[in-house]
């Protein structure tokens, strides 16, 4: 039984996930929204000024009156800059239950394990406290960085999807993942 929580904040050893506000905008243009290497392989095009990230921000701030509605900006905590943003979204989820998991990280803190610890605190509380059954995500197979964060969350393979969507390099080949709420317990995390 899915029970919606919201965008609840998040702890982890290193990180803080909270709802976004407009006093993260430029810091996140500069680093996520507006950088072509971080955008490369997401399903939005860069945006070409703060004005457009402030837009897409009040967006997600007015659908987090919606309980349904899951989309976290990732802080450090030692020193508070936002560094990335992780979202879990699906169209009729509350039927299957399943919920697809999307992600982007400030390319300076790439390879630093902060995107496994904030994913890994994502699938925890979708599972125990909103209680979903399966979480999914999938990958451009030429963007292994984002197939290795899914395995390391304890995700595992199930197929490669061909051309499943459109970005800035054209229709790419897609790995999906996911990880079943029985995996989930069997791994006692
Ligand atoms: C994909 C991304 C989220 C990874 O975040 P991260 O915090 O660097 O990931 P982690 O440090 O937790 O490490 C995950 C793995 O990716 C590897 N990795 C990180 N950066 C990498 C890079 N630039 N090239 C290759 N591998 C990389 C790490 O070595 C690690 O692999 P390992 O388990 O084999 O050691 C980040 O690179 C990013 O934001 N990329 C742009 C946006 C994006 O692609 N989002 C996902 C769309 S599906």
């Amino acid at each position: 039984m899915v029970q919606h929580q919201g965008t609840k904040t998040l702890d982890t050893e290193r990180l803080q996930l909270r709802q976004i506000t407009r006093g993260d905008g430029p810091v996140l243009f500069e680093t996520c929204f507006g950088n072509p290497n971080v955008t490369k392989f997401l399903r939005y095009e860069t945006h070409p000024d703060l004005d457009e990230t402030d837009r897409i921000i009040d967006i997600w701030t007015e659908s987090y009156k919606k309980t349904d509605f899951y989309l976290w900006v990732i802080v450090l905590k030692e020193n508070g800059e936002p560094i990335g943003t992780v979202g879990c979204d699906k169209e009729g989820w509350d039927a299957d239950a399943a919920g697809a998991l999307g992600y982007q990280l400030a390319e300076k803190h790439w390879g630093k394990g902060y995107m496994t610890e904030a994913v890994s605190a994502v699938i925890k509380f979708m599972f125990e406290q909103v209680g979903l059954n399966r979480i999914e995500a999938y990958h451009s197979t030429r963007n292994p960085a984002s197939g290795a964060v899914m395995r390391r969350c304890g995700m595992q393979y199930e197929g490669m999807c061909r051309e499943k969507y459109y970005c800035s390099q054209g229709y790419q080949d897609c790995n999906m993942y996911a990880i079943l709420k029985s995996d989930y317990m069997g791994r006692g995390i």
